[in-house]
């Protein structure tokens, strides 16, 4: 494991990776949602990276933005909505690579799931779209107003798909971390890279950043998940982040199964593990820690994370920091 990784892995010794930004409270991947996430306690700002057509990055979970802006409202792009094949998944909408960062900036974040989050609905429209250039700035803001080191967790969404289209994703991402002192083993503040494409990773290898490989619960990533597996992970990346039935299952009613090998499986290929992604309300988590039958009450959550961190997760992503936050407290407390 290298210096960067083993200075990560020193600094709070669970680290919270705020998903999306505070994304349970705020539209997700807005300054505001990221700002959230800081403010409690997320010790990372996770980011999903997608290009406009002119090669700026920003910050959307996919392409697709009509589910989460409010470019249905203008008119102005009512033509550039589209049906599109990407990574075998034919979506309609309207996709970032068709506009100029310009014409992103006149759109607003709308929430993604307003069933399950209708509080953050009250937030329609107050955000831009941020650009990566912003997010890092705002990772400064506040790790010189918080008094510790807010760090930056980015995701190349996509990564083959872009550059298909000649929208590269890796190239920006290193300029930017290069020009932002954020590259090499002494980065201004932390920063893990992410994506579930290893090819993306090994385009990243020079930044000398951690490198951290996503893994979904489809059959593509099983070969990953066994010792052999795992050891040839450990070639090219330093830590996976897989979806957390992987470290722990559902049992046959939905309920929280038991613990795999795979945390232990992968210390000993000297791999962190960060899964993804721990939600508050019933509706995501497993049968035996809902509070009640309103998907969009909060059910157990602490219970929840103490199963992971006893585990022995490294990290995990959340779209609620505080509620990881306090479960940290207590776990630790309790060592
Ligand atoms: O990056 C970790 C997790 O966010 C991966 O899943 O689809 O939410 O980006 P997704
Ligand atoms: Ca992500």
């Amino acid at each position: 494991m290298d210096s960067a990784v083993r200075r990560n892995k020193r600094e709070p010794s669970i680290t919270i990776i705020s998903h999306r930004g505070a994304s349970g409270h705020r539209p997700e991947h807005t300054l505001g949602s990221y700002e959230l996430g800081a403010r409690h306690g997320g010790d990372f700002i996770e980011i999903d990276l997608v290009s406009t057509s002119d090669g700026h990055l920003i910050a959307r979970h996919e392409p697709e933005i009509g589910g989460t802006t409010d470019v249905a409202e203008h008119p102005e792009f009512a033509d550039r909505r589209t049906t599109r094949t990407i990574d075998d998944r034919e979506r309609t909408g309207w996709f970032a690579e068709d506009f100029t960062l310009a014409e992103i900036k006149t759109l607003r974040a709308t929430e993604r799931i307003p069933d399950i989050r209708p509080d953050n609905t009250g937030h329609n429209g107050a955000y831009e779209i941020p650009t990566l250039q912003e997010i890092i700035d705002l990772a400064g803001k506040l790790t010189a107003e918080l008094g510790r080191r807010v760090g930056i967790y980015p995701e190349t969404k996509h990564p083959a798909y872009h550059a298909s289209i000649g929208l590269e994703l890796e190239p920006p991402l290193i300029a930017a971390l290069h020009g932002n002192g954020l590259a090499g083993p002494e980065p201004r503040v932390p920063v893990f890279l992410q994506s579930f494409e290893r090819e993306s990773l090994a385009k990243l290898r020079e930044t000398e950043l951690p490198l951290v490989f996503l893994m979904g619960t489809q059959e593509h990533w099983r070969p990953f998940t066994t010792p052999d597996g795992l050891a040839e992970v450990a070639s090219f990346a330093d830590a996976i982040g897989p979806a957390k039935d992987l470290v722990i299952g559902r049992g046959p009613e939905g309920t929280l199964g038991e613990p795999t090998s795979l945390v232990d499986d992968a210390h000993a290929a000297g791999l962190l593990v960060h899964p993804h992604t721990f939600r508050s309300e019933n509706r995501f988590l497993p049968a035996d820690l809902h509070s009640g039958a309103d998907p969009t009450a909060y059910g157990s959550f602490a219970a929840e994370y103490e199963e992971f961190f006893a585990a022995g997760v490294d990290g995990v992503f959340t779209d609620h920091s505080r509620h990881a936050f306090l479960a940290r407290e207590i776990f630790l407390e309790g060592d």
